[in-house]
């Protein structure tokens, strides 16, 4: 029998390290033909299904016009999230099979340790079962009634949990963060004099911890500079505040670090993910995201932070060394973290979703740009500016695309959004339909089907109607909501389609 030990755990490493060091996903075509190639082959495969129109017609009236209601059965390509469904690699599976079952003192926690320690920097780990229930925690500790968490731009279940500890959030990014056409390459970037500002109004005894998301997510999955990062660090140091990392999104950060910001060019993926999880005092993460496996964390350097927080682990998670997380999926987290410092890995999702996005700005479609990380972003607004906030577009674009393509995208606009005190509805500051590209799950011949299909739907955009709410949860209501439609809008568009593509599906 193999004996399991740190040690091995540490041969692995070096293995991994090893494997990134000789690869580069630099391929240029002798025809110059500029397109993504995949590094990685296919070995196991789902089925999927395309539907007929009709069915994907009244597939969508079932789930509420709601594409979080959706059965898989009708999805053709499900770009609802990278969340949990990147493809996983055969070291992943592989490590899964010599996972160690036990509820305290783990080996498999402790290689999860280790992994967080070589890749983070972070000697500490807290387990979380996943992202959400990280933020949970640290709202748990950190935040009380009329808090403020300075950030530079909330997600929704952070934005909930900080609602629900009685704090509230300001979002910092720069004005021009929220111009989705742009050539600005750290739209993610927090606004030092914002920050100056929003420090100055609340005061420091008002504000827990300044957060950074990566690859800014709502807004298109934007990423910030290290220079941007250091500054924020520097504010942080002079007021005393903490500063804690949200690192779901990690990888594609450092990959566009290492792409758009001259001082990196030549680091690898590696030094630029230590050299940021350096700053911040707190990083946490989905492990559905960066390590393409299900689970979470929180990790610092710190003892005392350790201490705040630790024993709300066992309460609302699990033991320590497991944290709600099956070992086998603490396995592949392992192996996923150091597998997002290899460039060929993380860089396949922003290659392709940069090759869409070129696509849909030669096509004229709108949409977020410079393209970003986790998915492609169509803006709603602009493909549908007959359709006001009041009556979702982005909701609708979602709606109206799968109809179109089978393929299932998010809104991520004003349904997304959350009401005020009054009950009134929140304009959002953008109204996107987000496609995710999880990591070497798709090809890039699907890729053109969507873009063909979203070529056609844009043609036909004055067929597009807007949507209301049948039942409104009252938080995070873009999950479970029903809508309908406000008017036969969908019948319309379904009976274009067949016109116009006869018995094609
Ligand atoms: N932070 C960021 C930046 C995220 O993108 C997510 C999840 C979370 C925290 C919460 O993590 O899902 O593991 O609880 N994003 C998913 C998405 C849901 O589809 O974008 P989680």
């Amino acid at each position: 029998m193999i004996e399991l030990t740190i040690q091995n755990a540490r041969v692995l490493l070096s293995f991994y390290l090893h494997m990134n060091q000789q690869t580069s996903n630099v391929v240029q075509f002798y025809t110059g033909e500029q397109i993504p190639l995949e590094l990685h082959k296919v070995r196991v495969v789902q089925k999927l299904y395309l539907v007929p129109v009709e069915r994907r017609l009244a597939a969508i009236g079932e789930a509420g016009y709601n594409t979080f209601q959706l059965s898989t059965r009708d999805v053709y390509l499900d770009m609802l999230t990278d969340s949990g469904v990147n493809a996983m690699s055969d070291n992943q599976i592989a490590a899964m099979l010599r996972a160690d079952d036990a509820y305290a003192g783990s080996q498999s926690f402790a290689r999860l340790e280790e992994a967080v320690k070589e890749v983070f920097g972070k000697k500490y780990l807290l387990p979380a079962h996943q992202g959400r229930a990280a933020e949970n925690i640290l709202a748990h500790a950190y935040v009380k009634p009329g808090d403020v968490v300075p950030m530079n731009y909330h997600f929704t279940t952070t934005h909930a949990l900080i609602d629900l500890n009685g704090g509230k959030i300001e979002e910092l990014v720069a004005d021009e963060a929220l111009q989705l056409a742009s050539d600005n390459p750290f739209k993610g970037n927090m606004d030092i004099a914002k920050l100056r500002d929003c420090i100055s109004l609340y005061g420091v005894d008002k504000i827990p911890f300044v957060r950074m998301e990566a690859s800014t997510n709502l807004i298109g999955g934007q990423p910030f500079s290290i220079a941007n990062l250091r500054e924020v660090r520097a504010v942080c140091d002079e007021f005393g505040l903490r500063l804690v990392l949200d690192a779901s999104l990690i990888g594609e950060n450092a990959y566009f670090v290492k792409t758009r910001e001259a001082e990196f060019k030549n680091s690898s993926c590696a030094e630029i993910l230590k050299t940021m999880c350096e700053l911040a005092d707190i990083v946490y993460f989905s492990a559905r995201k960066v390590s393409s496996a299900r689970g979470g964390g929180i990790c610092t350097n710190n003892l005392d932070i350790i201490k705040e927080m630790q024993h709300l682990i066992p309460l609302f998670e699990g033991f320590l060394t497991y944290g709600g997380i099956s070992v086998r999926e603490i396995e592949a987290m392992a192996v996923g973290l150091y597998e997002t410092t290899d460039e060929t890995v993380i860089s396949q999702s922003p290659s392709f979703i940069e090759y869409f996005i070129r696509e849909m700005v030669r096509l004229g479609i709108p949409c977020v740009t410079p393209a970003g990380g986790l998915g492609a972003h169509i803006d709603a607004g602009s493909f549908l500016p007959h359709i006001p906030q009041s009556q979702y577009p982005a909701g609708a674009l979602a709606a109206a695309f799968f109809i179109a393509s089978g393929v299932r995208g998010m809104e991520r606009g004003t349904i997304s959004s959350v009401r005020d005190e009054q009950g009134n509805d929140v304009p959002a500051n953008v109204e996107l339909l987000r496609l995710a590209f999880p990591r070497r799950v798709f090809t890039l011949s699907q890729i053109r089907y969507v873009i063909d299909r979203m070529k056609w739907l844009y043609d036909n955009r004055d067929l597009i109607g807007g949507l209301e709410f049948v039942e409104e949860p009252p938080v995070l209501r873009f999950f479970m909501g029903r809508l309908k439609p406000t008017s036969d809008w969908p019948d319309k568009l379904a009976a274009k389609f067949r016109q116009d593509f006869g018995q094609s599906l």
